[in-house]
């Protein structure tokens, strides 16, 4: 299809899945085992039911299951003079036009040989974020050389085994200007993506690998673990006051799950989590990043009487989003912005540069539309009476 006919993040999947080398379409899509997890990202911000098995003290007899029923409903308010309204927003004390920024998602150039740029070029088209990915296709100077010289710029560390290696990338990281360090902690191995198994990477392309591989390469076992033979199991707690002696910039941990680590991360004086599980592609049957997020407000509201949002410490959430209606809800719920992967992969990938600046202004006019129907001129009026998230008990 013409791009004029595309109206959707949705749409951008379908022609991807058809147009994109088998490869790259493996690579970008695939998730782990099952791919449970990843289906659930999606339909978690939507209605589903979820089973739960009954307490046997309150159930002697069977062990009937129980449902719940998730939801998350707008609670518009009206009359409230909508003409103006303005979604740009503040993300670790930088400015971006939306609450939206570009995940990290590695090997870019799968997908169009201009790999990562087509992101970085949009990102400064379109005043977004994007983080950069350790194991970018374009080495890391090339895509900071393409980014305007006042552009905001994160990072994704993958930690290596060797520290002097890690080390080294995160101080030229924040020598070039990258705004904050985004550590991914939900990966000590890579998960088991059978789609992109099936598909052998075939290194002799030197386009796919970029320079931040650093080790060895299992090339029978599809993309992902060919180049990932680096990341340090062994990374833990302990290694994060390491970090803040290496570097200034703003910590955050990519790929928090559950409240008692987001509040860990808190406690030690870390500047933010992503609630996210590598959108699917890790632990099959973790949670989506949504559902994560209305526990973690709870509890930190419980146990240190915080209300999101908060400057001090931000939450992001990723995985699955592709409306701003998604996005809206995790604002509504205490999230600061939102990561979006995929679809701007797939963007790209099937119309290159144009296909991004699309996917943007969708995001864009549907922020506009979805603000104006919810009666809330700016982000801060997004406020947590704007949805209903209650768990419904239904049996
Ligand atoms: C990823 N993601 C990821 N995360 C990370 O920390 N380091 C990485 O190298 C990658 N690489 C990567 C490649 C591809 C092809 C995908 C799809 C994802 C995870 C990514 O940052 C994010 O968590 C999810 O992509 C969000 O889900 P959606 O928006 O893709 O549904």
């Amino acid at each position: 299809p013409r791009l004029s006919e595309i109206l959707s993040l949705h749409d951008f999947e379908a022609v991807a899945r058809r147009v994109m080398p088998e490869k790259a379409w493996a690579y970008y899509s695939s998730a782990a085992d099952d791919e449970i997890t990843h289906r659930e990202n999606h339909a978690a911000f939507h209605r589903y039911v979820r089973v739960v098995k009954l307490d046997v003290r309150y159930c002697s007899k069977l062990h009937r299951p129980q449902l719940f029923l998730l939801r998350i409903w707008f609670r518009p308010r009206v009359l409230r003079d909508v003409t103006k309204v303005d979604w740009s927003t503040t993300i670790l004390g930088h400015r971006s036009s939306m609450p939206v920024y570009i995940t990290a998602t590695a090997l870019g150039k799968l997908g169009h040989p201009d790999g990562e740029l087509n992101l970085t070029r949009a990102a400064a088209r379109h005043g977004i974020i994007q983080m950069i990915p350790t194991l970018a296709s374009c080495s890391f100077d090339e895509i900071v050389n393409a980014a305007r010289p006042d552009q905001v710029l994160f990072f994704q560390l993958y930690v290596n085994k060797d520290r002097s290696i890690t080390k080294r990338i995160v101080q030229h990281a924040e020598a070039r200007g990258i705004k904050a360090l985004f550590i991914t902690v939900d990966a000590p191995q890579l998960g088991r993506r059978e789609k992109d198994m099936r598909q052998r990477f075939e290194a002799e392309d030197p386009s796919e690998v970029s320079k931040a591989g650093q080790g060895n390469t299992d090339r029978s076992q599809g993309a992902a673990r060919a180049i990932s033979s680096f990341i340090d199991p062994g990374l833990s707690w302990a290694d994060l006051d390491w970090f803040r002696s290496i570097t200034k910039m703003p910590l955050v941990l990519k790929g928090v799950q559950c409240w008692e680590d987001a509040l860990e991360a808190y406690d030690r004086g870390l500047d933010g989590v992503v609630l996210s599980n590598h959108g699917g592609r890790q632990l099959d049957f973790a949670r989506s990043g949504i559902e994560v997020l209305v526990e973690v407000v709870a509890k930190f509201k419980e146990k240190r009487g915080v209300n999101f949002p908060i400057d001090t410490f931000q939450v992001f959430v990723d995985g699955g989003v592709r409306r701003a209606t998604d996005v809206i809800k995790a604002i509504a719920l205490g999230a600061t912005a939102v990561g979006i992967g995929r679809p701007f992969l797939y963007a790209y990938s099937s119309y290159g540069a144009e296909g991004i600046d699309k996917a943007l202004q969708i995001l864009h006019d549907e922020f506009e539309m979805n603000m104006r129907l919810l009666g809330s001129r700016t982000i801060r009026e997004i406020v947590p009476e704007m949805v209903d998230a209650s768990n419904i008990h239904i049996h």
